[in-house]
């Protein structure tokens, strides 16, 4: 009971809203560390759970958590460890308990996941139970609904074997059905040597409608999610045995709790003479049509305490991302009706109509 109250005060707290740059499964497979990377003031924690029954007449269930925690610091900068607390990758000889740890630093070179074009991280790592340096080049390619995933991760001590230097590539793809739903596939194996336990996974992924938070449901052969344990299968080739599992992702937004995170506060809004102002709230544009004649100007003011977008569905050049307090201004010189909606969260919509 303690356990489902401190579930649903994280579910309470966590619907702060989405930045762009939030970890999101519609783009990227389960065993692929993505490109994301947390804005600044905001902690990510992800719920991998894997689960494997064991042949009749036991049917016992082997349970396969992953916890990934990581706190953004801007720049494109995040600090972050991962847990598991059965990691396969540590049943070999080397191994001294199947607690596998990992801590990680991630820079975002380039784009941000889920940007049209390309994305580009790098993550270095160090996996405690390993006792070995660990790191991934990760590039994501998103255009419309499609993003492609590839991966490159080095290991200077492999767990589970003899403990040795290895080169692992991975590639993935994720196709968004609709603005909440995607399917992923992705592939990853030890390639230099090539030991012959490729790591797969397949995945059904949601967008929880009117919250941060994705969901996964998800079969894969491999029982971790760190650099190394998302790089090898669970078992030798010719044994078909397979993982069913979930993931959840959760923004925690540090600003809500803590007035440190605040900054110097919210600055007077100007607005311009003749400007018409629309309020972002509680996740919704104004629900009237903004009307305006025309070489008027339209202030978007974020009055919410997530980041939105004002997303043009025509060619009118939108907004970047409006942080919680900010405001986004444009002139329309033509007539005519400029639907848009947010990217974040395609399900808020509004329109501006110029006579
Ligand atoms: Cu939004």
């Amino acid at each position: 009971m303690k356990r489902l109250s401190l579930a649903l005060l994280v579910l309470a707290a966590a619907p702060a809203g989405t930045p762009l740059a939030a970890q999101s499964l519609l783009y990227r497979g389960p065993n692929m560390g993505g490109t994301w990377v947390p804005d600044a003031g905001v902690v990510q924690f992800n719920f991998l759970h894997r689960f494997y029954v064991t042949p009749g007449p036991s049917h016992s269930v082997i349970n396969y958590p992953t916890f990934t925690l990581a706190a953004g610091f801007g720049h494109g900068v995040a600090v972050g460890g991962r847990f598991a607390t059965k990691s396969l990758v540590g049943t070999g000889a080397a191994a001294q308990s199947s607690n596998e740890t990992e801590l990680f630093a991630r820079w975002r070179a380039l784009g941000a996941e889920g940007k049209p074009g390309f994305s580009v991280a790098l993550t270095p790592a160090y996996n405690l139970l390993a006792k070995s340096v660990d790191g991934e080049v990760s590039v994501d390619w998103t255009r419309g609904a499609l993003t492609l995933e590839g991966a490159g991760r080095g290991v200077t001590r492999e767990l589970g074997t003899s403990g040795q230097r290895q080169l692992a590539l991975a590639g993935g793809v994720v196709t968004r059905l609709t603005p909440y739903i995607a399917v992923s596939a992705d592939l990853g194996s030890f390639v230099a040597p090539v030991n012959g336990r490729a790591a797969w996974s397949v995945a059904l992924s949601l967008l929880i409608p009117g919250s941060p938070h994705t969901f996964s449901l998800q079969a894969s052969n491999a029982t971790s999610a760190t650099i190394q344990g998302a790089s090898v299968g669970f078992a030798p080739v010719g044994s078909n045995r397979i993982l069913y599992g979930f993931e959840f992702t959760i923004p925690l937004h540090l600003k809500r709790f803590s007035p440190w995170f605040h900054g110097s506060g919210r600055p007077k809004l100007v607005v311009p003479e003749g400007a018409v102002v629309a309020k972002i709230a509680q996740y919704k544009f104004p629900t009237d049509a903004v009307r305006i004649p025309a070489g008027a100007t339209v202030v978007w003011v974020n009055d919410d305490v997530a980041e939105h977008t004002v997303t043009f569905d025509g060619t009118e050049p939108g907004s970047p991302m409006i942080s919680p307090g900010g405001t986004f201004s444009h002139r329309f010189d033509r007539p005519g009706t400029y639907p848009y909606h947010c990217t974040p969260h395609p399900f808020m919509k509004g329109v501006v109509v110029v006579k």
